[in-house]
């Protein structure tokens, strides 16, 4: 029996500030359906960032951390897929597992799925503060000792994985592989450019190595970055210039098969369809602030029989890409574990988001 409520400590949001405070906040126990999480580990994403820097309007105070992982501490009625004591990882969009979408195999479109409202199937959420409800990003509030998230969005993972690789495993590797592998569907011997080589770009690189993709074109301002990149598979590393599509072209012969955008710019969303073939396919992984177009040259896209691809979480299906991607790890296939460059305190993470915004650091992973 879990006493309630239960306090946790969490990163929390107000909403306008650009900085996260450490605050104890009250937790209630997991209703019908939910499930009470205990992490281990959260990853520091881009995502949060974009919240923190306006980016994108949310439910406020919010609970942030989206990419986590931990173990099951207690179930509500009704669940099961997962028991106390499982090792989870957290889906920041759940399926709601009735729509058409999720009911023919394609809970990646689900339309019943509250996740970008932050909120729980049934509309509530399960922290709080001195009163006031509190709002977990994407319904996965990972910034946090405990969370209660649905069951769909619990997915349970063998316990040799360590929590800190679990966590990226439910975002950015979940995105890069999945808008290589569900998405673009890139073949061995295919060229690729990947332009932005942080968390979600070097997952990219890393799961287009797995698949044989080559050459591996990186691309990003950061010297460090692209020295990471050379060691997830990049072939070549190239910094953003005027001269970007004219390289492409040199190192692939007519143009890359695929492009990746992973950082959420417009200029560069602009220039991917210059970097790929004729019939290649740009793919759109980064995302932009709300309310900002991008213009694209139709006529050139049209004429040159190339498509532009949103890519959203990969088109993850957790339950089934999750232990997927636990596999890979556990047979030395996908290097997650290399990507956390800096394992912090929850206490330190508003210096990790100081760190991104410098362009600095390929993960930072609070460790709980
Ligand atoms: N050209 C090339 N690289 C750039 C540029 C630029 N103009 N501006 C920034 N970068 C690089 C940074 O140096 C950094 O390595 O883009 C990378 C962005 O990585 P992170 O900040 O670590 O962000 P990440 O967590 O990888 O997320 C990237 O994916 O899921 C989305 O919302 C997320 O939009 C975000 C994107
Ligand atoms: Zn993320």
């Amino acid at each position: 029996m879990i006493p309630s409520p239960r306090k946790t400590r969490a990163a929390v949001h107000d909403g306008t500030s650009t900085a996260l405070e450490i605050r104890t906040v009250e937790i209630a126990p997991p209703g019908p359906g939910t499930v009470l999480v205990r992490l281990g580990a959260s990853g520091v994403c881009g995502s949060d960032r974009h919240v923190l820097d306006g980016d994108w309007q949310l439910p406020s105070p919010t609970v942030m951390g989206h990419e986590g992982a931990g173990t099951v501490e207690a179930v509500g009625a009704g669940v099961e897929d997962v028991a106390a004591g499982d090792h989870v990882i957290l889906s920041w969009f759940y399926p709601c597992r009735r729509c058409t979408a999720c009911l023919s195999g394609r809970s990646f479109v689900c339309t019943g799925s509250r996740s970008e409202e932050c909120l729980l199937p049934d509309g509530s959420t399960a922290l709080s503060d001195a009163g006031t409800q509190l709002f977990p990003y994407l319904s996965v509030g990972s910034m946090s000792e405990y969370t209660v998230v649905p069951e769909s969005a619990a997915i349970k993972v063998p316990a040799e994985v360590p929590f800190d690789v679990a966590s990226l495993i439910g975002c950015s590797i979940a995105t890069g592989y999945g808008s290589v592998v569900n998405d673009a569907a890139v073949q061995a011997g295919q060229s690729a450019v990947v332009v932005g080589t942080g968390g979600v770009g070097l997952s990219i690189i890393m799961a287009l190595n797995l698949v044989g993709a080559n050459p591996i074109i990186a691309v990003d301002l950061s010297d460090d970055k692209l020295e990471a990149a050379r060691s997830f598979g990049a072939t070549h590393t190239l910094k953003p210039g005027d001269d970007l599509a004219a390289r492409v072209q040199e190192i692939t012969g007519t143009g890359a098969d695929f492009a990746f955008e992973a950082i959420g710019r417009v200029e560069t969303i602009e220039s991917l369809p210059w970097l790929i073939t004729a019939g290649g396919k740009a793919v759109l992984v980064g995302l932009p602030p709300q309310d900002a177009p991008v213009s694209i040259d139709a006529l050139a896209l049209a004429e040159t029989g190339k498509s532009l691809i949103g890519s959203n979480y990969g088109s993850t299906v957790p339950g089934r890409d999750f232990p997927r991607l636990a596999e890979l790890y556990l047979a030395g296939k996908l290097p997650v574990d290399r990507l956390i460059s800096n394992r912090i305190k929850l206490d330190d993470v508003n210096e990790a988001f100081d760190a991104m915004r410098r362009g600095e650091r390929a993960r930072s992973v609070i460790v709980f």
